[in-house]
């Protein structure tokens, strides 16, 4: 059967697959544009976007729509969503079985999206997706190749939060996607 973005969505809503439903106020559900060719991969939802139901509402949705601006991309051209569609208590790191009960969901999100880039954003998304042992400080901005998908990482937004200087590298690695993208609408790549 054909899942479609409704469904999932309904799913995610009353999911009880894991003691965070217990805990969430409201599941947050990824958001943007269903035919994007770009797919940004979090984390998890911080405490606002727990309140809201909806993903990158807070202070690091606020860094993450500078960068898209200084890179001449915008939230209505890309997907976004995150391993975990519940908010972890106190913005612990996501538990094994946490991101394995919820896996099912973003796979469907990847599949319905057949995204053509998909940008991890910070280490614990970079883990699930891309290598279990994958370094974002090493290794952000590197490219692999998966089933048609280019793969990347950047950081985290709330690591710029953390360290304002990390902005300029984070920028980089988002101008290299951006490129990326126009070569596709180009037909270069
Ligand atoms: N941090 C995340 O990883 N995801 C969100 O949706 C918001 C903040």
């Amino acid at each position: 059967m054909q899942y479609t973005w409704n469904d999932i969505e309904q799913h995610v809503t009353a999911c009880t697959h894991c003691p965070l439903s217990q805990t969430r106020h409201r599941p947050v559900m990824g958001r943007g544009n269903h035919q994007a060719e770009l797919m940004l991969i979090a984390e998890a939802p911080g405490a606002q976007e727990d309140q809201q139901g909806i993903p990158f509402v807070g202070r690091s949705g606020e860094i993450l729509d500078r960068l898209l601006l200084d890179c001449g991309l915008s939230r209505e051209e890309i997907y976004i969503t995150n391993i975990l569609k519940c908010h972890p208590p106190g913005n612990r790191d996501p538990k094994e079985e946490e991101k394995e009960a919820c896996f099912p969901y973003l796979k469907y999100e990847t599949f319905l999206l057949s995204p053509k880039i998909i940008v991890c954003l910070g280490r614990v998304a970079a883990q699930r997706i891309i290598s279990p042992d994958f370094k974002i400080t090493r290794q952000h901005g590197t490219w692999t190749n998966r089933k048609n998908c280019m793969l990347t990482a950047a950081y985290h937004p709330s690591a710029i939060l953390r360290d304002p200087s990390k902005y300029e590298i984070v920028k980089a690695d988002f101008q290299e996607i951006a490129k990326k993208i126009r070569c596709f609408e180009g037909g270069t790549i």
